[in-house]
């Protein structure tokens, strides 16, 4: 357990319960950063005030009862009652050692391993994918590869919107066109907003047309086999286009971790079925309705989650329910992640209401809206085109690909690279800005697209952290070495080496928040501090010329230390690494 905060954290625990009593031994010890030392616990002061005594006085005595042995160098009282703890050198060093010998970077596995669904993306059938989407991808794709890395069952969940009305009328316009344009990859078909657009148009303005797509959605519902052929022509069409676009984020999903709304549809009935058994649905103005507690309109009226309507149908809602249904049932999920659009925040919330009043949900086992935050343009309002349209995704990515390119092309690199190996490393620094960018905030809050401030190589930015990483790579070929045989002994001398060292071991706390919270940006930010305080590192510490052999090794044992947790942490967020750049 290399983390500085909890190894502290048991010792003054440990302290608490000798000096106060074993009832104390599980009070938070308050450990924070300090500005004065490593960090400091400030337990004394809320504890002073329920043993009604000064709270220097208890800061003396947890120290007086604290086992500094081995870990601790420095213990001082500050302030009103702080408790400052400066780590000993020796400790952190030999705990970096750990790390750098440890194929997981000394990172535990989690304690209770979790199945967890983690699902994500959810884009819609015949319809392009918009900047939305971009970031539920690229959000959702982090927290499953961090989850997974911390040893949890993760099951990604691709929640395509592929069942509902829409989708007689976009069959019968794909009649109209002639099945073999979709074959072809015609732009008629392969121009998912363009096809969406002249369905509806027909729709709206032809009677016939209307009235086949109706016919349609009956017969699609009913299952007849050559409507459902028809329907996945479509559903793989849009396959190949949503394939593509994570093909090019270098997003984990995958065709089998699609499972589209209308894997539920059969569901739907036993579900209704079972709410209304259990006395949670109620027919109300005709429409099946579970009204779960707190939720009130307006007027103060309870508003329902309608489970079926009174022409019989079924709702958005529904699905969801039958979903977690399914996965408690079927999948015997612990924890269900839903990386979604916060303005879908009150669907979610009473789905899970009433998931909880079925008993699908409880404390055992939950589900969570792992909200995210609108994408705004430069000019603060929600990203459009210039000319006010949609932005469609995969030219954005083009874009950024092209705007990477003259960046790179501009800054001075220690080699020349011909056009191919250019080419890959830009489409990587590409993605990385992309992703990166939209990692380093927090998901639930808006978030700005802006290509010059993504793909900057200074700054908190995926380039920058690429490049810090590529920069160490550099210094091993130059020393003729490869990163796996700087194995230290690590020893710290200089205060930048003591630093990044302290540093590094805080990588599996990070992680942990990270998956804990479903909150990427957690794990953003502390690799970003490890390349800064690498920065400061490599401008005082010179590596390949240092004084002596000795301090040469430790150096060197840092470099491919950084370098691991740099490449492991941003591959977790989704991020290439190119080798050089
Ligand atoms: N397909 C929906 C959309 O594009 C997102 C689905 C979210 N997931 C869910 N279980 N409702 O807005």
């Amino acid at each position: 357990m290399p983390d500085p905060q909890l190894v502290l954290a048991a010792r003054v625990q440990a302290a608490l319960s000798a000096a106060f009593g074993p009832s104390y031994a599980d009070t938070d010890p308050v450990i924070r950063p300090s500005q004065f030392a490593d960090l400091q616990a400030n337990v004394a002061l809320p504890l002073a005030k329920k043993l009604g005594r000064k709270p220097r006085e208890v800061a003396e005595e947890i120290i007086a009862n604290l086992d500094t042995a081995g870990v601790v160098a420095d213990v001082q009282v500050s302030g009103p009652g702080f408790v400052n703890l400066t780590l000993s050198d020796a400790w952190i060093a030999a705990e970096a050692q750990r790390t750098l010998e440890d194929e997981r970077l000394a990172v535990p596995p989690a304690d209770k391993p979790q199945k967890v669904v983690v699902e994500y993306s959810s884009p819609n059938v015949a319809k392009e994918m918009h900047v939305g989407h971009l970031r539920t991808t690229i959000v959702g794709d982090a927290i499953a590869r961090i989850l997974a890395f911390l040893g949890h069952d993760v099951v990604r969940d691709n929640h395509v919107g592929d069942w509902g009305t829409p989708f007689g009328m976009l069959i019968e316009h794909l009649l109209d066109l002639g099945e073999d344009a979709a074959a072809r990859d015609d732009s008629s078909v392969r121009d998912l907003t363009a096809f969406y657009q002249a369905a509806r148009e027909k729709f709206d303005g032809d009677a016939e047309f209307a009235g086949r797509s109706r016919t349609r959605v009956v017969s699609l519902q009913a299952g007849d086999p050559e409507t459902l052929r028809l329907w996945q022509v479509l559903v793989d069409v849009s396959k190949r286009y949503f394939n593509d676009v994570y093909g090019r984020l270098g997003v984990t999903l995958t065709d089998d971790d699609i499972k589209g709304e209308s894997f539920y549809n059969d569901l739907l009935a036993p579900t209704a079925r079972e709410l209304e058994e259990k006395g949670i649905a109620v027919i109300s103005d005709g429409a099946l309705c579970a009204f779960p507690p707190g939720f009130t309109g307006r007027e103060g009226e309870p508003l329902p989650v309608i489970i079926r309507k009174s022409d019989g149908g079924y709702n958005y809602s529904t699905t969801d329910l039958a979903t977690i249904r399914y996965r408690v049932d079927t999948e015997h999920v612990d924890r269900m992640i839903y990386v979604v659009g916060a303005p879908q925040s009150l669907h979610f919330q009473m789905v899970f209401a009433v998931s909880r009043m079925a008993g699908w949900l409880n404390d055992e086992v939950r589900a969570e809206h792992a909200q995210i935050g609108n994408v705004l343009g430069t000019d603060g309002k929600i990203l459009r085109t210039r000319a006010g349209g949609t932005v469609k995704l995969s030219e954005l990515l083009d874009e950024a690909v092209e705007r990477a390119g003259a960046v790179f092309d501009e800054i001075q690199h220690d080699e020349p690279f011909d056009d191919a190996t250019r080419d890959v490393i830009v489409q990587d620094v590409a993605m990385g800005a992309v992703k990166y960018a939209d990692l380093s905030v927090a998901r639930d809050s808006e978030y700005i697209f802006d290509f010059d401030r993504m793909i900057s190589f200074n700054g908190k930015t995926g380039p920058y952290l690429q490049y810090a990483a590529a920069r160490i790579r550099s210094i091993f070929r130059k020393g003729g070495l490869a990163p796996e045989a700087a194995t230290g002994p690590i020893v710290l001398g200089h205060p930048a080496e003591r630093a990044l060292a302290l540093e590094l071991l805080g990588f599996g706390a990070a992680l942990k928040q990270a998956g804990d919270t479903a909150e990427p940006h957690r794990l953003a930010s502390y690799i970003y501090a490890v390349a800064d305080a690498y920065t400061t590192f490599y401008e005082n510490c010179p590596v390949l010329k240092a004084p002596d052999d000795e301090t040469r090794a430790s150096r060197l044992a840092l470099c491919a230390a950084t370098l691991r947790t740099l490449v492991t942490g941003l591959s977790l967020l989704g991020v290439p690494t190119p080798e050089r750049m």
